[in-house]
């Protein structure tokens, strides 16, 4: 099977590229190659490649500059997400993208199911909402995997950010009213894999009778003080931070608002792919090279 890989230096993407690459041919794009948001060599490498299937796992992720680039966000993660799905239409192509636990508010007391109602309180949260109006096109062969506080140590992200902060401070502070689920990029990744590799004998019509949005993030929740305090356990040092002390959200204001409550409830993902991911934590310590 050939798969059209956008987004391929991603976090996630870049996991994709090996993951997928033992039973597909993958033409593995990075926004170098191709810049998503130009609608006409989007189009252009749809005719030259003819996939079978599409994993985008291409985004506009910086949720605090989105408050600021609102039209930039809403390019990358709508308006080309819906040339995607056009030409997939089209041309009867599978569709694998992704989405965010941001659509919600997090105002919730449980975790998120996927028929829950959305209500994005960012820019960026808003922008990927849009990109998945696609779900609402019934001729297209399409999952959405919906996931949360996606790390890798790659590229920047809360596990790296937090390694760097806690290699130099004594004391590193960090919200304690935010919930979530950790995901390993990596994990994220093999999950996709194993359900694209499910597919492959005729990935059109094994996602158009699988097709809609599905949760799938790290098994279990915490809050951000709690990650942090499992990245300190677990990061194999040396660092010079002895400690995390938990801080409200209000202590710590940045541009963009993030749910306070917002983990997401993955049954139907392991109900229908037989997948889940392991529990966050187990990933943390394999992410940072400390499970035993
Ligand atoms: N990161 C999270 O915490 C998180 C949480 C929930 C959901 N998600 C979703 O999960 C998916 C994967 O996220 P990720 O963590 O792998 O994000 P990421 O590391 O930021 O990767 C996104 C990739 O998209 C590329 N990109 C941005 N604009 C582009 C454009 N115009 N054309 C082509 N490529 C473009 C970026 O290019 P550069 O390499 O040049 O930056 C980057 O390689 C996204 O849909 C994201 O919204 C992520």
């Amino acid at each position: 099977m050939r798969v059209l890989l956008l987004g391929a230096n991603g976090q996630v993407g870049f996991e994709l590229q090996g993951l997928l690459a033992p039973f597909a041919h993958v033409d593995a794009r990075s926004r170098s190659d191709l810049d998503i948001s130009d609608s006409g060599r989007l189009r252009e490498v749809f005719k030259t490649v003819s996939p079978d299937l599409v994993v985008n796992a291409a985004a506009y992720t910086n949720v605090d500059q989105a408050e600021r680039e609102p039209e930039l966000a809403e390019a990358i993660n709508a308006g080309a997400v819906r040339v995607v799905a056009d030409e997939c239409r089209s041309r009867k192509i599978a569709l694998v993208h992704y989405s965010t636990d941001f659509v919600f508010d997090g105002d919730a007391s449980a975790a998120y199911c996927e028929d829950d109602a959305a209500n994005p309180i960012s820019v960026y949260g808003h922008s990927k909402l849009n990109g998945e109006s696609i779900v609402a096109d019934g001729a297209l062969s399409l999952v959405v995997l919906r996931t949360a506080w996606v790390y890798s140590l790659r590229r920047k992200s809360f596990v790296s950010t937090m390694l760097r902060l806690m290699a130099s401070q004594d004391v590193v502070k960090v919200v304690d009213d935010q919930v979530g689920n950790p995901t390993s990029a990596f994990d994220l990744a093999f999950a996709t894999a194993l359900i694209v590799f499910e597919s492959r004998r005729d990935p059109y019509r094994w996602f158009l009778e699988r097709r809609g949005v599905y949760h799938l993030a790290g098994d279990g929740s915490c809050s951000r003080f709690e990650f942090a305090k499992a990245i300190l356990e677990l990061a194999p040092g040396p660092l010079k931070a002895r400690a995390v002390e938990p801080i409200s959200t209000d202590a710590y204001p940045l541009p963009a608002r993030r749910p306070k409550y917002a983990p997401l409830d993955c049954a139907k993902a392991k109900a229908t792919f037989g997948v889940t991911l392991p529990p966050w934590r187990q990933s943390l310590a394999r992410a940072l090279g400390t499970l035993a």
